[in-house]
């Protein structure tokens, strides 16, 4: 068995394996504080400052009594609750889950999709993260791959409507790997798929046994993992950081790329109790959800398929060689 210290250390040093996660922004948490929630019209300055920040429009028929800004109050007081040192909010502290707008991007291996409002591609992000992550360990080279070529080009996946990682990768192998970052950038909605400089090619891609999490900390003690999980909860996107523990359901709707697991220190930044077990995820929500785009989901609850359903659909890349 590893040391938790080797744990630790295993945690942070696959953090800078891989790129940052800033794919949909780059914007920091917005900090504020008790006295912005005393009254109304406190309130309601303070959501104009959190629009500004995170340069969102205002809903058009004016911010009291809209859906947006009833959602904004509650965040704001959770995060209130939580104490002192937890002031903060991330740019989805307006969003309200329904059915018309869920985090549904990742496709179960055996399942049909969801309706959906944005390009779903995290399935993609996460597939060229976890290549990205296995090249740097295999040569040495951090290169940005393209989840963009992934979803104008992979046909085995729903483009913008979601897809999963286990058929991406089979794609990668098969046809001409996967271009580089630089030669095929992220737009963001589906476009035509276009010929672009090879990048880099797996030679195959393993499942990790479901529910078994000694099989999955095998499994990211040597690379990179994708992993679908349940994040259609409104506390999972306006995570701020801290060990996540839910609520959430286990209904696998996103893709994250697992990229350690440690068990908490005696000063932990964000107030947890020491000796607490975790997973790392790398999210691609920008640098402003969770801890600088990172979370740390607690590790356990293996009889209900992990939190968040966190070890019910892994996958991960093997072999990865150069194309270019
Ligand atoms: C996501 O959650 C919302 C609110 O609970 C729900 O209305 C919606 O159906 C859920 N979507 C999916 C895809 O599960
Ligand atoms: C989990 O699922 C149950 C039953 O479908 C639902 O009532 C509950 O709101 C869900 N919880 C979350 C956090 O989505």
């Amino acid at each position: 068995m590893v040391t938790t210290l080797a744990r630790l250390l295993l945690a942070v040093t696959m953090v800078f394996l891989l790129a940052a996660p800033t794919a949909s922004g780059g914007t920091i948490t917005m900090s504020f504080a008790s006295e912005e929630v005393t009254s109304e019209e406190a309130l309601l300055s303070l959501y104009e400052r959190w629009a500004q920040h995170f340069g969102k429009a205002l809903p058009s028929g004016g911010a009291l009594g809209s859906t947006r800004f009833t959602v904004f109050a509650q965040s704001v007081r959770l995060a209130h609750q939580r104490g002192p040192g937890k002031l903060k909010l991330n740019e989805f502290a307006d969003t309200a889950l329904n059915n018309d707008h869920s985090i549904s991007c990742y496709i179960p291996m055996a399942q049909p999709i969801h309706r959906r409002t944005h390009c779903g591609s995290c399935w993609a992000f996460a597939t060229a993260s976890a290549i990205e992550g296995l090249y740097k360990i295999e040569h040495g080279n951090l290169i940005p791959l393209s989840p963009q070529q992934l979803v104008d080009c992979d046909g085995s996946n729903r483009h913008c409507g979601g897809g999963t990682p286990a058929k991406a990768f089979q794609t990668i192998q098969l046809g001409d790997g996967i271009s580089r970052l630089a030669d095929y950038p992220y737009k963001g909605v589906k476009g035509w798929c276009y010929p672009a400089r090879k990048g880099v090619g797996i030679r195959g891609w393993e499942r990790v046994e479901p529910r078994d999490e000694m099989a999955l900390m095998w499994a990211v003690f040597k690379r990179p993992v994708t992993v679908g999980v349940d994040a259609n909860s409104t506390a999972f996107i306006q995570y701020r950081g801290g060990l996540f523990d839910g609520p959430c359901n286990t209904t696998l709707g996103h893709a994250m790329t697992l990229v350690g697991y440690g068990t908490t220190g005696h000063s932990d930044p964000y107030g947890e109790p020491e000796g607490v077990d975790f997973w790392l995820l790398k999210n691609t929500w920008s640098t402003a959800w969770g801890e600088a785009g990172y979370m740390r989901l607690r590790r356990g609850a293996e009889a209900k398929g992990g939190v968040c359903g966190v070890i019910l659909e892994a996958t991960y890349p093997i072999h990865s060689y150069a194309l270019f």
